[in-house]
């Protein structure tokens, strides 16, 4: 009967495991995390406020959320395409106490509804930032800001930028323009 329990348990957890990586990869997205003093710098950028909402484009173990909720008193919604990673940052926010300040939601991020977003948090490849671009520049308001952890998007023109730990701001309509046309205009 142990072994029989001990036997369900290891399949579970090789499962859980399995899911974890393998949902990110067929997104064509490693489930790699920001470091949280990477995610703190790439909100100051965006200059989060209290009353304001942050999404996160693939939400990962949901740090992004918790560190915009609990430091910079957001609300937060996560967009996830990984069901277990749903399911931990739902424990997480459970545990967190911030249940009705953090929302997440199973979804793929280039069909979810952006609308309602202040500032919008990217940790993603060059290839997907692109895939990207079209959907932002439709859904987000005049306003909204784009932070994105090393990928810049090749058709718009960073509105601030950290050179030392990669981070590219955006404002919403994006400037066009490139990364080289706001060096040059940095350069003058
Ligand atoms: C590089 S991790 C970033 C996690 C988190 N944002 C962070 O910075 O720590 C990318 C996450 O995006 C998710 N993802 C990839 N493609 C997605 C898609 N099309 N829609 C929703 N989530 C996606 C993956 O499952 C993975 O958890």
């Amino acid at each position: 009967m142990i072994i029989l329990v001990v036997d369900a348990l290891s399949i579970l957890f090789l499962v859980v495991v399995l899911l974890w990586i393998i949902v990110p990869a067929i997104y064509g997205l490693p489930p790699i995390p920001t470091r949280p003093e990477r995610i703190r710098k790439a909100l100051k950028l965006a200059n989060l406020q209290p009353n304001e909402v942050l999404y996160d484009l693939g939400a990962g173990d949901g740090r992004v959320l918790l560190i915009a909720r609990r430091e910079f008193g957001a609300r937060a919604v996560g967009i996830e395409a990984g069901p277990i990673q749903c399911a931990w940052i739902w424990l997480r926010v459970a545990a967190s106490g911030f249940g009705d300040q953090i929302q997440v939601r199973w979804a793929n991020f280039y069909k979810a509804g952006l609308r309602e977003a202040d500032v919008v948090f990217i940790y993603a490849t060059s290839k997907e930032v692109m895939k990207l671009a079209p959907h932002l520049e439709q859904q987000l308001k005049q306003g909204a800001r784009v932070v994105s952890i090393s990928a810049d998007f090749p058709e718009w023109e960073p509105s601030a930028l950290d050179e030392h730990a990669l981070i590219f701001l955006y404002e919403m309509p994006p400037t066009r323009g490139s990364i080289t046309s706001y060096m040059l205009k940095k350069a003058k």
